[in-house]
């Protein structure tokens, strides 16, 4: 697991683009698995950015997002759908057919979920796949107790992943309580992950990861498993570890 230490959150989102843009640049074909969350914001910003004045073309490029909530209709403002195109394909020259994130309002969910798992292994997998890190450990929707060789599936949320994200909407009983993502084994599945993390909430997780145990209880563990994993963080994600190298 390589790890890559940044000063502040800015430089973390910048690094991460350009790993991404150099990658876009190598394969005009590339698939980028991608994330919601607070943490991707900067890195999409950059993207953006890149795509404007660094000539970064996404004409080629496929998406495939790694979870959505169920029940919540594409246009919901706190869905994926609507995060991604928010923050990300509404500013870039992808074209709208060629992103991928599972229909959390599909009618038989079972179905969509063995829809999204064959996606990802016809156009996928992930050349990159971006990901953030739960304060649970937790990676997509993949909350602790995971199955490690879990697909794409629905699962409930942990009570502490509907607190955290309550932040996004009017109250915690608003947050759904059920999800679509990939899971665990679909995700390694990814030629190459990123992992994000930012900010001292991050920290305690980012050191338990680079502890390397391999446990079902903290599933971000289970990357121990992928030979190519690279942790792009901050500061203050590092200093429980910098705490204890001094
Ligand atoms: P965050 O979420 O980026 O909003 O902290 C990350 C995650 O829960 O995976």
């Amino acid at each position: 697991m390589n790890l890559l230490v940044n000063d502040d959150y800015t430089s973390m989102s910048e690094q991460a683009a350009a790993i991404i843009e150099a990658q876009i640049r190598s394969n005009h074909k590339t698939v980028l698995g991608l994330a919601t969350g607070s943490t991707p914001l900067g890195l999409y910003q950059s993207l953006i950015e890149g795509c404007h004045n660094r000539e970064i073309s996404y004409k080629d490029v496929q998406t495939l997002n790694l979870d959505e909530y169920v029940g919540l209709e594409p246009t919901h403002p706190q869905s994926y759908h609507f995060f991604m195109k928010k923050h990300l394909f509404s500013h870039i020259n992808l074209p709208a057919a060629q992103t991928h994130i599972p229909d959390g309002t599909a009618q038989s969910l079972e179905e969509e979920c063995s829809r999204y798992e064959q996606l990802i292994t016809e156009i996928g997998p992930a050349d990159i796949q971006i990901l953030g890190i739960g304060e649970n450990g937790h990676i997509g929707f993949n909350e602790p107790g995971s199955d490690f060789s879990g697909t794409t599936q629905v699962i409930q949320l942990d009570p502490s992943t509907r607190k955290a994200n309550a932040r996004f909407f009017n109250s915690q009983e608003e947050v759904p309580t059920h999800a679509i993502t990939m899971g665990v084994q679909s995700i390694l599945k990814s030629k190459r992950i990123l992992l994000l993390a930012s900010g001292e909430n991050k920290a305690w997780a980012v050191k338990k990861l680079m502890d390397g145990a391999i446990d079902e209880h903290f599933p971000a563990s289970a990357l121990h498993q992928h030979p190519d994993v690279t942790l792009v963080i901050d500061r203050q994600a590092y200093h429980l570890i910098s705490d204890e190298s001094k």
